[in-house]
This record gives C-alpha cells, sequence and structure tokens, in this order.
C-alpha cells in the first residue's frame, strides 16, 4: 500500500504517548474548541456523529453530550493505545450506549455513501498518508446537506513562519516524515472531494504560538445540484 509506514508511523508515534495523552496534549480551554466545532458541524440531538482519529475520545465525549441518548457517535482510530484510553473514559462516564470505537486505517470508511449527519476531525491531517482520499471518504458518507469540520495545525506561506512550523513539527515527531498543510492545500483536499461552502480560518492558540492552528468546514450538496 501507498505510503503504508505512515500508518506504522502514527501508530508508534501514539503508542507511547496514549496514556498521558489527556493530561500533556489536551490544552485546557479545549472544550471551548470543541463547543465550535459542534456548533460548526450543526450537530443536534438525535444525529449520528462520525468523530474521525477520535484518539482518546476527548471530542467524541462532547459531542456525546451534543447529540444526547438518542444520538449516535463512532470514534474511528488507527491506534489500539489511544481507542483503549478513549474506551476507558466512554465507559467511566457512562457514555458507551452513545459512543462506539473502531479502530481502522483511513482510507476506507466502513460506513455507507450517505450516512452520517456530520463529521468532525481534530488534530489528525498531518498523519494522514493520503488527506485526499480520508476528505473523499468524509464527503461519500456524508448525508447531503451535512456538514464537515475539520482543525489541525497550519503551514504557513510566509517562508520564515513555515521554517518554524516546520521545525517544531519535526521536533516533537523526532523524525523529518510529517508536515502541516497550508490553508491552500487544506482548502484543495475539501473542494476537489466535491464540498461546496467551503470556509476556512486560520487561528493562533495562546498554548502554541509556534504555528498557528486551521478550521476548515465543507457542506455535501445534495448530488444533483453539486455542479452549481
Ligand atoms: C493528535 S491525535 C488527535 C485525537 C483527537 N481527534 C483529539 O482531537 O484529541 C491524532 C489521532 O489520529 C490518529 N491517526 C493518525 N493517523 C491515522 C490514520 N491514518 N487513520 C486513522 N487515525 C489516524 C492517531 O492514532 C491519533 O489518535
Amino acid at each position: 500500500m501507498k505510503h503504508s509506514w505512515k500508518y506504522e508511523h502514527a501508530q508508534r508515534y501514539f503508542k507511547h504517548r496514549a496514556e498521558l495523552y489527556d493530561v500533556k496534549y489536551i490544552p485546557k480551554g479545549a472544550e471551548e474548541l470543541s463547543r465550535i466545532l459542534i456548533q460548526k458541524a450543526e450537530i443536534k440531538e438525535g444525529d449520528f456523529v462520525l468523530d474521525f482519529a477520535t484518539g482518546t475520545g476527548f471530542q467524541a465525549v462532547q459531542i456525546a453530550y451534543a447529540v444526547g441518548e438518542k444520538g449516535r457517535v463512532l470514534g474511528l482510530d488507527i491506534s489500539k493505545e489511544m481507542l483503549r484510553e478513549a474506551e476507558t473514559k466512554i465507559k467511566r462516564l457512562g457514555l458507551d450506549s452513545v459512543v462506539k470505537l473502531k479502530k481502522m486505517k483511513s482510507d476506507t470508511i466502513p460506513l455507507e455513501e450517505g450516512s452520517v449527519d456530520a463529521i468532525i476531525c481534530g488534530f489528525a491531517y498531518h498523519h494522514f498518508p493520503d488527506p485526499y482520499r480520508v476528505t473523499a471518504e468524509m464527503f461519500r458518507v456524508l448525508k447531503p446537506y451535512k456538514k464537515a469540520v475539520v482543525v489541525d495545525g497550519c503551514r504557513p506561506e510566509h517562508p520564515f513562519k513555515k521554517l518554524i512550523a516546520d521545525l517544531s513539527v519535526k521536533i516533537s515527531d523526532r523524525t523529518w516524515h510529517i508536515r502541516f498543510y497550508t490553508e491552500n492545500e487544506f482548502r484543495e483536499f475539501f473542494e476537489k472531494s466535491g464540498f461546496k461552502e467551503v470556509h476556512s480560518w486560520c487561528f493562533y492558540q495562546t498554548h502554541c504560538l509556534l504555528y498557528p492552528f486551521i478550521m476548515i468546514e465543507g457542506t455535501k450538496h445534495h448530488p444533483s445540484t453539486q455542479d452549481a
């Protein structure tokens, strides 16, 4: 499989970070970011929501509260150690009837076309071997007029800022394998996959001033109006 080393790299990377992930990597105020993601994705009670690359389930838990007992959240991830942490947390919070977890690779989402009310994907695009394919899969499984919202680190266009961002990722990853994508690259992933009304925002978070973050959303129009 093309770029299969990227899957293995991500699995190795998170294997040793899973246990302390929430305390080390989830910043204070992250609930507020989740709230914005949920609002932008227009998630409501009773929805079926996909949390792509769910990790330790931080977003999945917030989404579960938003969809309520009648809703469903599916958290997909490639790392069994991250999913184990998610499972423990979800059980502890009594959310296991709402949130289901599944280990998978990102190239094929195990869901039928047009079956999902909303998709959230947090801080994972820079690990994906093929971000176009992931975005196209998200588009496929969404119901018409529903939204996907993604947040991740963003590679700035400015040469100096780009260098700082690239170095930050390399130092934290301790390899030269991965990098963030620029806002334009993100927009291309969405637009080439068929999403309409693609909006993106770049912003800095106070806990990390070395690189900006991007939030991007896209809507799947009805197939008959896709070209409009
Ligand atoms: C930085 S964590 C983010 C977790 C969570 N979305 C959050 O916001 O806290 C990135 C997650 O992406 C997962 N991941 C990386 N590559 C993946 C792939 N190709 N397919 C599915 N999940 C992947 C990792 O295992 C990890 O749990």
